[in-house]
């Protein structure tokens, strides 16, 4: 096939091209360059022998949009592109939910205009919001999210279900990643956080490259094993792989749009990934514990049973090939990626 992956350039997107290129299909890639630097998507090519034409741009530019879609004939959308960041969303609401949704309606306004009927739209375990029982099961009503980063993927959740259903043909995956790390193992594309990260993984890997000086656990007193907080860590090449099996999938789906949680359905403490952390770069990381962070959940775990039910699917990464291949891609590009 012929895909379209809107953010591309990013962490998710770079990997799936990778994944998609390997597997003999074609990819376009549209990227603003807001959070991402043009060498990931340099290297994918290097990486897999193939072109990706990289076409910088703001999803909102429907001109430039409809222009591409024009040129090119695409037979599927995959859509990661959009803001990301929780914090970030709560100090700026408007600039999330201006650019998570109005991206949105471009793709679907330009898939229609060209009749392009396949889409697989990156969502979040964060619909799931603070009250979901475990493990998290896609049916799970009301979704809720506690932030307005987190409130953008419930609002697309719907408009894509209400489009699909309007639309004959159109067929929508949407994806819930949990709590994506780790790196292709080459250790030449991974996570490249621009400014401080937020995510456990990147700073964990900040403090074993010297970057940054200490972990703060966010929390000891949860009820949890350890004391510490518990999510779903699936390697981001599993993530890839998710989206070739949905897209696989899509033609053959009864129902116009389907939500897949993308998860290994084992959740690992903070203490427990940093102790993996320490087995693969081979040295004690140091770590404060402080007060939980506000809006953190003492637990969070994916069910995966439907994904591997109807995608044929399921995560076949652990935590220390995770913490491993992170270890390598940061370790060989300490600062990230070159700035271009
Ligand atoms: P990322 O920031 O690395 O990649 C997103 C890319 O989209 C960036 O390169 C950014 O510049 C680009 N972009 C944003 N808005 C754009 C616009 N209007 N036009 C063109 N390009 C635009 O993020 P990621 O980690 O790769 O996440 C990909 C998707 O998966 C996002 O939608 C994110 O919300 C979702 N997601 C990520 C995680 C995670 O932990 N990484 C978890 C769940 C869901
Ligand atoms: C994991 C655990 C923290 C940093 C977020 C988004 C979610 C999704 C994935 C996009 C928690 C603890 C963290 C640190 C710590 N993204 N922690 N010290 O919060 O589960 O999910 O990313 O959709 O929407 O909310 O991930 O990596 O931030 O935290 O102790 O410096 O690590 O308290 O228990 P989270 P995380």
């Amino acid at each position: 096939m012929r895909i379209l992956l809107t953010g591309g350039a990013g962490y998710i997107g770079s990997h799936t091209t990778l994944t998609l290129l390997e597997h003999g299909h074609d990819v376009v890639v549209v990227d603003d360059l807001l959070n991402s630097k043009r060498a990931a998507v340099e290297r994918v090519e290097s990486l897999s022998g193939r072109t990706v034409p990289l076409h910088v741009f703001d999803l909102r530019d429907e001109t430039r949009l409809d222009q591409l879609f024009a040129r090119e004939r695409f037979d599927a959308v995959i859509h990661c592109a959009g803001l990301k960041a929780v914090g970030d969303s709560v100090a700026r609401p408007l600039d999330y939910y201006g650019n998570n949704l109005d991206s949105t309606f471009a793709v679907l306004a330009a898939m229609a205009r060209h009749d392009v009927r396949r889409l697989v739209f990156s969502s979040s375990a964060t619909v799931y919001g603070e009250n979901a029982p475990l493990p998290c099961q896609e049916d799970h009503r009301p979704l809720s999210a506690t932030s307005p980063y987190g409130q953008t993927k419930v609002m697309i959740e719907q408009v894509l279900t209400d489009v699909a259903s309007a639309r004959d043909g159109l067929r929508v995956a949407l994806l819930r990643y949990f709590n994506p790390v780790g790196a292709h193992p080459s250790g030449r594309i991974g996570e490249d956080p621009q400014g401080v990260p937020n995510n456990l993984m990147p700073v964990i890997a900040r403090v074993a490259v010297g970057r940054l000086d200490r972990l703060q656990v966010f929390g000891a007193d949860y009820p949890t094993a350890d004391g510490t907080g518990e999510r779903d860590y699936i390697h981001v090449m599993d993530v890839a792989m998710g989206h070739l099996r949905a897209l696989e999938h899509l033609d053959a789906m009864v129902q116009p749009a389907r939500a897949f949680n993308l998860g290994t359905g084992t959740a690992t403490s903070v203490l427990q990934l940093l102790a993996a952390f320490e087995r693969a770069c081979g040295h004690p990381l140091p770590y404060d514990v402080v007060p939980r962070r506000p809006g953190d959940v003492p637990a969070n775990w994916a069910d995966p049973a439907r994904a591997q039910q109807e995608l044929g699917w399921r995560a076949t990464r652990g935590i220390d090939e995770m913490c491993a291949d992170t270890w390598r891609w940061q370790s060989q590009n300490p600062s990230g990626y070159p700035e271009r």
